[in-house]
């Protein structure tokens, strides 16, 4: 019996090597984060501050005129909205809530004194499909483009299109809400949801939230063994899927992998699954089992059009979303209704500035958190028009993104740093060839950005005139923690800048003692926040342990620990470091592998690098770097020396790779992370005896090996 996901496993153990080259790519956003170190950090290395070195001085103040057409435009509103956020977060918290609507309102704003285990907007009900679609049906956004979906393929050079209105989508969700209940679902079942990047996948999780079922989405890249470990967690009674999607011009099956979760989930003699309910969109064919599986299409042709939304306390679960931690199986991180909606909404409005003549473009997958905040709930929430594409970045050719953005005259554009690497490598032609001048705003998340790509999203994206909103925030967070307010922040390259409203943010050591300006230490939330998980479904000591023991020792068992090293300038602007756990030791000095990477990236011949520790015997640690070079292999190997040097004159000589390996590609997930934990044992001669099964291309492994060492 499968009780544990193998180690690492946010994981996808996927032998189809369709879905691997499908969903292989590193243009996903939002994905799953660490893999678990194979050194695990001796504890010493935690306890000290981390050191800094990266200096970035280049400072971009919004126009005048952008600020004065923001929603928030100084630095003292956002002062005074930050003070009374964290000072009086009723009074903060009850007017932003009071923003969306309730079916009923709540009593109070928040209850912390079962903390870890908030209670915001007790009393309070509400429905999420409700806040997002029926309150704008009595306005003139009725008829507004909810959503514009442009499908992969471009069969004679035209991509498919759909538009629906809020009304459209309304009625949309509320057929296919009663297709959910015909089926016995209803009100805290749980529903797994794997699908493609079709509209259908928003409505199914728009439909689940209409008549109080849980959803759980699975990133339709993940194998059939990830959604069997979700399923089952889960306890999800139904599936819905699609036939299949497009990617790079084939079908991604889908369904194959829902039968073959099944029968493994069945095999393991208590499969909760009762309804397979499947989007027919590539024609392929599928395998039928009639007593369980229904088409989509064919179910909605006996339902009505009308679907009241289920009053949900406001503590009631919304949805299930999984995330790997550093080791053991995925969390079902746990998020529950109000709070999460007040988080979503007013983020996006502020974080995004968002107005109504906005089309807004995020292109993550609805698999990550990212796209259930800030594709379907903040945007639909804010009645925005939003974009959701189908397929890969690449296809039919790599300007397809541009193409996108000028034909729908996309103005604020949100995507993830790994994807703007690969775009300035494949040239400035791409996006030079498209109509940008529609773009207001563009924003990041995921992993840090190196100030060189920041730079190129800025000059050749942006044209120069757009904020760019660095967006730090997690699974857990449920929306955005630390990120520039557009109208506001004067934006520097790599770092997340300010606190958003209600985030007290501080950076401390390992006693939870806060550190001062320009020391790297430990990001600590030091008071509870709307949007906050409110548990790993099923495991409230793995909740406890992972999540809120970090100080509590030291007397603050109520600070959260987002498990990221950071530190903060005398402006009071925060710059991520990553991961703890990518956290190096030099000669004692503490240095972070994003910095070292980011230093490399910033030579004309490096495209991408990831920086790992090898043990070594006079300085602790040695840095080890693999590089992909913008030109051959060979050429590249003569420009080893030239690129240490270049780290040392950049941060300075001790952070100067000890080996710098020239290799074609990086190991990553399918989710586009870099493995670290394989690169950790290739620098140091170990044999790989981890879990593989989730990278994106296992050949890689002996590349790397064999790579020219230098
Ligand atoms: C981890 C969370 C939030 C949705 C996408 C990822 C890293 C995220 C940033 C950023 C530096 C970032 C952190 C964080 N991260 N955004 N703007 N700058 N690092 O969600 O899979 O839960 O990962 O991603 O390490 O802890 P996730």
């Amino acid at each position: 019996m499968r009780g544990q996901l193998t180690p690492g496993a946010g994981a996808a153990q996927d032998n189809r090597a369709e879905l691997d080259d499908a969903y292989g790519c590193s243009f996903r956003i939002g994905a799953t984060h660490s893999c678990p170190p194979i050194h695990a950090p001796p504890p010493s290395r935690m306890s000290e501050s981390i050191e800094s070195v990266l200096a970035e001085d280049r400072s971009f103040p919004p126009s005048p005129s952008f600020s004065e057409a923001a929603r928030v435009k100084s630095r003292e509103q956002y002062q005074r909205m930050w003070e009374e956020s964290i000072h009086e977060p009723d009074v903060f918290w009850g007017r932003a809530a009071s923003e969306i609507p309730w079916l009923k309102p709540f009593d109070e704003v928040l209850d912390w004194s079962d903390a870890p285990f908030a209670r915001w907007f007790g009393g309070g009900q509400l429905n999420a499909s409700h806040v997002c679609l029926d309150q704008h049906l009595e306005t003139e956004r009725a008829d507004k483009v909810a959503l514009i979906f442009e499908g992969e393929p471009t069969p004679d050079g035209k991509p498919e299109i759909r538009k629906y209105t809020y009304r459209e989508l309304h009625r949309e969700v509320c057929r296919f809400a009663n297709v959910l209940k015909a089926r016995g679902i209803g009100k805290g079942t749980r529903v797994a949801i794997y699908m493609p990047m079709i509209p259908e996948a928003a409505m199914a999780m728009l439909a689940c939230a209409r008549i109080g079922a849980i959803h759980s989405v699975v990133f339709g890249g993940f194998s059939a063994s990830s959604l069997e470990d979700r399923i089952l967690d889960g306890g999800c009674e139904a599936v819905i899927t699609a036939d299949g999607g497009w990617r790079r011009g084939t079908v991604l099956p889908l369904k194959p992998a829902v039968d073959e979760a099944i029968v493994k989930c069945a095999a393991q003699g208590n499969c909760p699954v009762k309804t397979v309910l499947c989007v027919k969109r590539c024609g392929n064919d599928v395998a039928w089992e009639p007593r369980r599986d229904v088409w989509l299409h064919e179910a909605l042709e006996s339902v009505e059009e009308e679907c009241e939304p289920e009053p949900m306390e406001s503590e009631d679960v919304l949805f299930l979303l999984y995330t790997s931690g550093s080791t053991g199986k995925p969390k079902g991180i746990v998020h529950t209704t109000g709070g999460y909606m007040v988080g979503a909404y007013l983020s996006t409005r502020f974080v995004f500035d968002l107005r109504d003549d906005d089309i807004y473009w995020c292109t993550a997958d609805v698999g990550w958190i990212t796209g259930h905040t800030y594709i379907v709930y903040g945007p639909l929430a804010n009645g925005a028009t939003m974009v959701m594409y189908e397929g890969a970045p690449n296809a039919p050719h790599e300007g397809r993104f541009w193409e996108i953005c000028d034909r729908h005259k996309v103005s604020v554009f949100y995507t993830a740093p790994t994807a703007i690497r690969a775009f300035m490598k494949w040239g400035d032609s791409h996006v030079e060839k498209a109509d940008l001048s529609s773009l207001r705003l563009l924003g990041t998340v995921g992993e840090p950005i190196n100030p060189a790509a920041w730079i190129w999203y800025r000059d050749k994206v942006g044209g120069g005139r757009c904020p760019i909103v660095d967006t730090w925030w997690q699974t857990e967070t449920g929306g955005i923690m630390i990120s520039p307010l557009p109208g506001v922040s004067a934006t520097k390259p790599g770092s997340a800048t300010q606190p958003f409203f209600g985030v007290d943010a501080a950076i401390v050591d390992e006693r939870g003692k806060e550190l001062p300006d320009g020391r790297g230490g430990l990001l600590a939330i030091r008071k509870p926040w709307p949007s906050m998980l409110r548990g790993i479904w099923g495991d409230e000591e793995r909740f406890r342990a992972t999540y809120w023991s970090k100080w509590a020792a030291s007397g603050k068992p109520h600070y959260y620990f987002p498990g990221d090293g950071a530190r903060k300038d005398v402006e009071g602007n925060f710059w991520i470091m990553g991961r703890v756990d990518d956290v190096l030791n030099v000669s004692g000095h503490r240095l972070s592998t994003m910095e070292i990477e980011s230093a490399l990236v910033s030579h004309a011949s490096v495209v991408e690098a990831a920086v790992v520790p090898r043990p070594d015997d006079l300085t602790g640690e040695a840095i080890v770097a693999f590089v992909i070079p913008s030109g051959s292999v060979a050429d590249a190997q003569a420009t080893v020396e030239e690129l240490r040097e270049h780290v040392g004159v950049e941060i300075g000589k001790l952070a100067r790779p000890a080996e710098i390996r020239i290799t074609t590609r990086l190991p990553k997930t399918r989710s586009g992370k870099i493995m670290r934990r394989l690169l950790r044992a290739i620098a140091s001669g170990d044999d790989v005896v981890q879990d593989t099964t989730t990278l994106e291309d296992p050949t890689i492994l002996d590349e790397l090996r064999a790579g020219g060492k230098a």
